[in-house]
């Protein structure tokens, strides 16, 4: 896959979730209250590539590499990664990891897009025009059935939560990069909304 296409797909992906959580801090009487520092959206190339090298990663199907980080997407701009939690839904053929990149001093969260060979995720995609789900507590938000499920009703969210939950104990109220690509970055759309909602003042990125 070129890095041009990968690129595009990051930045895509980018733009849905930031225009989520401005939707979020926006949003209505009840909407979650974020601790905005007037922080302005501003197209870095570096850390775009930074991010898409996280999101290309999550595709490795060998785990030790991935877990000693030693991939043969593991360097460049991900040296000195700290892997702290991979996840595998084998039953719905998804893939996250969560860790942290000292140099970012953030938290980096990367999904799995779709498998060619995953039936499962394939109907999902199929789906895709089921725009019908009521976001929870966002009355006039409609997302993808599919791809919220698959984030909500999987291993995903709460293992997701807690791994997040642990870095920031150890690592202090450090920014969080949710990032993916295709399916992933639908996911991670909903990711980083659900994170921004659940532990507010955080500066994300998808
Ligand atoms: C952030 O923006 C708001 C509204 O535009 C303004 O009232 C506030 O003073 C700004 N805060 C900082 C820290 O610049
Ligand atoms: C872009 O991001 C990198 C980190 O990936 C950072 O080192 C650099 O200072 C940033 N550049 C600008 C202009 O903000
Ligand atoms: C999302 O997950 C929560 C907790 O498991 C569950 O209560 C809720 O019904 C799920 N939402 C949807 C739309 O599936």
């Amino acid at each position: 896959m070129g890095s041009r296409r990968w690129v595009a797909a990051a930045a895509a992906a980018a733009m849905v979730a930031f225009l989520l959580l401005s939707a979020a801090s926006h949003g209505g009487r009840r909407g979650p209250s974020f601790n905005s520092n007037n922080r302005t959206f501003v197209f870095n190339y570096t850390l775009a590539k930074t991010i898409v090298e996280y999101a290309s990663a999550v595709y490795m199907t060998d785990l030790t590499a991935l877990y000693t980080w030693t991939c043969s997407r593991c360097n460049d701009l991900t040296k000195g990664f700290e892997i702290r939690c991979i996840i595998v839904d084998i039953q719905n053929c998804l893939q996250a990891f969560i860790g942290v990149d000292h140099n970012l001093n953030a938290v980096i969260v990367a999904i799995r897009g779709t498998q060619e060979n995953s039936v499962q995720n394939w109907i999902k995609d199929l789906v895709w025009k089921q725009v019908d789900l009521n976001y929870p507590n966002m009355p006039d938000a409609k997302v993808h059935t599919g791809f919220y499920s698959a984030y909500n009703n999987t291993l995903l969210r709460p293992a997701i939560t807690n791994a997040v939950r642990k870095a920031r104990r150890l690592y202090g109220d450090i920014s969080i990069i949710v990032t993916g690509h295709s399916m992933g970055g639908a996911m991670a759309s909903f990711c980083a909304l659900d994170l921004a909602v659940s532990a507010p003042a955080i500066m994300l990125l998808a």
